[in-house]
């Protein structure tokens, strides 16, 4: 693995907050890889409404409470975790740098945070559970799978990640094609030859210009398949990219063990609501029955503390993640994930919450729906 040999070391000063990462990794990254990594979709609407629907929830913190022997621990599927943050599935992280998965699975790892590896990684999936699986302390080792038109094939990929560790499945079901990425267009933005996606055995294709909705109906799953894919994977399977309230129900009802609302970082349908706005409706309707989690815009240790106070049980960050791997491999992933657990801890603190339990919805000043 690259650390300072390659001149990628992130000096600890350099990373003072957690979005510091992202003007750090457009110095090191080309145009195309940037488009890729941070771009979105259409006008990027989206993209900036994530961001700004946590930033404009307020806190209306407690004063005068006893947080001593606080913590930020929780369980997922049985895995003890030290906190609640996962990394969100990003494909081709070798295009990111050299370290790829490896790096971002170790970092995370190290820090106790989940990591959810791409159907779309650049790196073996074997080889990822092999160099993480036995490393104490890790968080949650999940692999994320992408609909495929034959489902024997999907479920062999599943077999595959069961055996060699992974612990849960993401089903992403809001990405049946790509959606309109003007910017990646407009840079040329083209992955270097050799960055593939090698756990697929058929490698992701672009929508042929002909037949979006063709392209999408092959790539698509119907509610039935995800009930056909839960009931024989043999790991929990949960689904992401969950918006509406009545889409989390029907992911309950066949079979999904646990819900991810995302709306793919902007990076599909442009102007869909933020996540932070989605999050009540869903948590209301699931009502605690299955984990929930929640994607898009989380940046700060407050976003973290929000989406949990409107109900989400964890959180997946996206971009950051990449970014901080380009910006400095495994130790610039470790060092962002330190940070963005230091301010939830002290976001948790200074709101008099000692555990996850305490965020609830009356840190929030908007009124919102309640669980
Ligand atoms: C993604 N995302 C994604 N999701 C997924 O299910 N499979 C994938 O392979 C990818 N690949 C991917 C690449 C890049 C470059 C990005 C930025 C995102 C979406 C990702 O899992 C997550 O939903 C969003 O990134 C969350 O938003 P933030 O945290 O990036 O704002």
């Amino acid at each position: 693995m690259s650390g300072s040999a390659d001149g990628t070391r992130v000096h600890a000063s350099l990373l003072i907050n957690v979005r510091d990462v992202f003007p750090l990794a457009r110095a090191r990254l080309d145009d195309g890889a940037w488009a890729y990594f941070a771009g979105a979709a259409g006008d990027e609407v989206t993209l900036q409404d994530n961001e700004a629907a946590w930033q404009n929830l307020r806190l209306l913190p407690r004063i005068g409470r006893n947080v001593a022997g606080g913590h930020t621990r929780l369980s997922l599927f049985g895995r003890e975790c030290a906190h609640p943050i996962l990394l969100a599935p990003v494909a081709y992280l070798a295009w990111a740098h050299a370290d790829g998965e490896r790096a971002t699975a170790l970092a995370a790892a190290t820090q106790g945070a989940g990591y959810v590896m791409s159907a779309q990684a650049s790196t073996r999936l074997e080889d990822v559970a092999a160099l993480v699986c036995d490393e104490p302390g890790r968080g949650p080792l999940w692999f994320q799978l992408l609909p495929m038109q034959d489902r024997a094939q999907m479920l062999a990929m599943a077999s595959r990640a069961k055996a060699s560790g992974f612990e849960a499945l993401v089903l992403t079901l809001d990405a049946p094609l790509h959606g309109v990425r003007d910017r990646e267009r407009a840079a040329a933005a083209r992955r270097p030859a050799g960055i593939e996606a090698v756990n697929l055995a058929v490698p992701a294709s672009p929508a042929p210009s002909s037949s979006h909705l063709d392209h999408a109906a092959r790539h698509g799953l119907s509610w039935n398949d995800v009930a056909w894919l839960a009931e024989r994977c043999g790991l929990p399977l949960l689904v992401k990219g969950v918006l509406h309230a009545h889409d989390a129900l029907l992911a309950e009802a066949h079979g999904a063990a646990g819900v991810i609302v995302s709306n793919h970082g902007g990076r599909m349908l442009d102007t869909v609501q933020a996540t932070a706005d989605a999050l009540p409706a869903v948590a209301g309707a699931l009502d605690g029955r299955l984990p929930l989690i929640v994607d898009g815009g989380l940046r700060r240790g407050t976003d973290v503390l929000k989406a949990l106070a409107l109900g989400a049980d964890a959180v997946m960050v996206g971009r950051p993640h990449a970014m901080a791997l380009a910006a400095g491999g495994a130790p610039g992933v470790a060092r962002w994930l330190r940070l963005l657990r230091d301010e939830l801890e002290i976001g948790m603190a200074l709101c008099g919450c000692a555990t996850l339990d305490d965020l609830t919805q009356d840190l929030l000043t908007l009124p919102r729906p309640l669980r």
